[in-house]
């Protein structure tokens, strides 16, 4: 490698977003400080993790660190006040580490790539924190236990403490700053949903990229098998492939039963003509999360059976979609999308009328969670279980139902403003049971989609791959 072009083409900072997010971000966070009491918030970004002897884990940023800084490297802590001052604490150059290591901004560049007013090597943090927080009426840092930030803070605490003979006053409060970067982090602004539209956009195409996969694989071959992972290789590649970092989180690749375990991994299990697959992931885009589920025949033929548990679970999705929309609850969703599987259940003979009744007492007595037994929805956004306070702890306790249908004297659910995301997953997971009809025995089946809550209702970004089962079928007949 010719030495003076490598340093040229060495790429530096990018961050990937428009830069002058980060100091309005910053700002809108000093001034929450500001309406807290004040004080000195810290935010460090994540560590980097060891897999095994020289050999990390891919490095991923904090979210609540990235969506205030744009920067991605390791070891670094922002370091922000009141009063909107901001400093960064980033790596110092090393030419040497650098060349193993890529290369670091540095704490020369890093005032102006980043927007912030200093920088400081990160080998010096006490020395700089000791005297940011002397004389700070409280010291704010995300509490997360083992993220081994409050023993350093308990030590400069501690320092500060010994030095009030000679006039150094601690702060008096430790308090979490996670609330608010989960308030900050909860509404998206316009860019954020520009990036999650094209990370869900990613994700779908993925999906039917996996189905046409499936269908040409048992048109060459119907009597032959597909392995989970040649499913899930597929996923990879189109993520990948169009620039998506990483999956989100672990793809579910389930053939057939496997779709009734619900963390079910990709592995190696054959798919077989006349089973369903069960797909669930989404690819991270620029620190964006997609979450898509998809249900199809691994042959592109519905059975009628699975057809008539598919047509369910899309009725109690698109009931779900219809009640996201602004002043709404987040558990609207989810009971709107129970009822419809709960009827769905009396109506198909997976319950049994006679034993459970009407669908109100059905839902009443949780008769429901036999075949679907978890929530309808989740914040989606830098994290695929976004952060954001899922109760409206502004209002007075009530009595209502929480996700798992019991009653409960509780804060009422937190209402929807435009803005936020949601996935919207209703599903039906069938295992043997003595008076379940056994033509359903087995059968697993998730809808997934990504829903903005917009100014009217809510907009589903990840439609752009099929979901009702004649196009999942048209689709997959079309595939080469
Ligand atoms: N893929 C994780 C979830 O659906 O919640
Ligand atoms: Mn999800
Ligand atoms: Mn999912």
């Amino acid at each position: 490698m010719h030495h003076a072009a490598a340093d040229a083409a060495w790429p530096g900072y990018s961050s990937g977003m428009d830069s002058s997010v980060y100091p309005a971000r910053r700002a809108r966070l000093a001034a929450a400080l500001r309406a807290a009491g004040g004080g000195v918030a810290v935010i460090p970004t994540a560590p980097e993790r060891n897999r095994n002897s020289d050999n990390d884990h891919p490095y991923r940023h904090d979210s609540s660190f990235h969506h205030l800084t744009g920067f991605d490297e390791p070891g670094a802590w922002l370091v922000l006040n009141a009063s909107g001052a901001c400093a960064i604490g980033c790596r110092a150059k090393n030419p040497e580490m650098e060349i193993w290591e890529g290369v670091r901004l540095g704490v020369d560049a890093a005032p102006a790539a980043l927007g912030v007013d200093s920088a400081f090597d990160i080998e010096t943090l006490d020395a700089f924190m000791l005297e940011w927080l002397a004389g700070a009426p409280a010291v704010w840092f995300p509490f997360q236990p083992g993220a081994g930030v409050a023993p350093r803070i308990d030590g400069w605490l501690a320092t500060l403490r010994s030095r009030a003979r000679s006039g150094v006053e601690a702060p008096a409060a430790v308090r979490d700053l996670a609330p608010l970067l989960a308030e900050m982090r909860v509404r998206k602004d316009a860019a954020e949903l520009a990036t999650m539209r094209r990370a869900a956009q990613i994700s779908a195409d993925a999906h039917a990229r996996a189905m046409r996969f499936s269908a040409a694989r048992f048109r060459a071959a119907p009597d032959g098998t597909v392995r989970e992972y040649e499913i899930e290789a597929e996923l990879l590649h189109e993520f990948r492939r169009r620039g998506a970092q990483s999956p989100a989180y672990p793809s579910i690749v389930a053939a057939g039963a496997n779709a009734c375990v619900l963390h079910y991994a990709a592995s190696d299990a054959e798919l077989r003509a006349g089973e369903l697959c069960l797909i669930d992931a989404g690819c991270e885009l620029d620190g964006y999360a997609s979450d898509i589920t998809r249900t199809f025949p691994a042959d592109g033929r519905f059975t009628p059976a699975q057809r008539e548990l598919y047509d369910i679970v899309l009725a109690a999705q698109r009931a779900a979609a219809a009640v996201t929309r602004p002043g709404a609850r987040h558990l609207d969703a989810h009971h709107a999308a129970v009822r419809v599987l709960t009827q769905g259940m009396l109506d198909s003979g997976l319950l049994d009328r006679d034993a459970v009744g009407g669908v109100d007492d059905a839902i009443a007595a949780t008769a429901y969670r036999q075949f679907y037994m978890h929530g309808t929805g989740h914040w989606l956004g830098r994290d695929v279980h976004d952060v954001g306070e899922y109760l409206s702890l502004g209002e007075a306790p009530v009595e209502r139902l929480d996700g798992a249908g019991r009653t409960i004297h509780a804060k009422p659910s937190r209402v929807l403003e435009a803005g936020m995301v949601v996935t919207l997953e209703p599903g039906l997971y069938v295992r043997p049971a003595l008076g379940v009809p056994e033509r359903f025995w087995h059968i697993g089946i998730r809808i997934e989609d990504d829903a903005v809550v917009t100014d009217t209702g809510c907009e589903l970004i990840s439609r752009g791959v099929p979901v009702e089962a004649g196009e999942i079928e048209a689709l997959m007949r079309d595939a080469a």
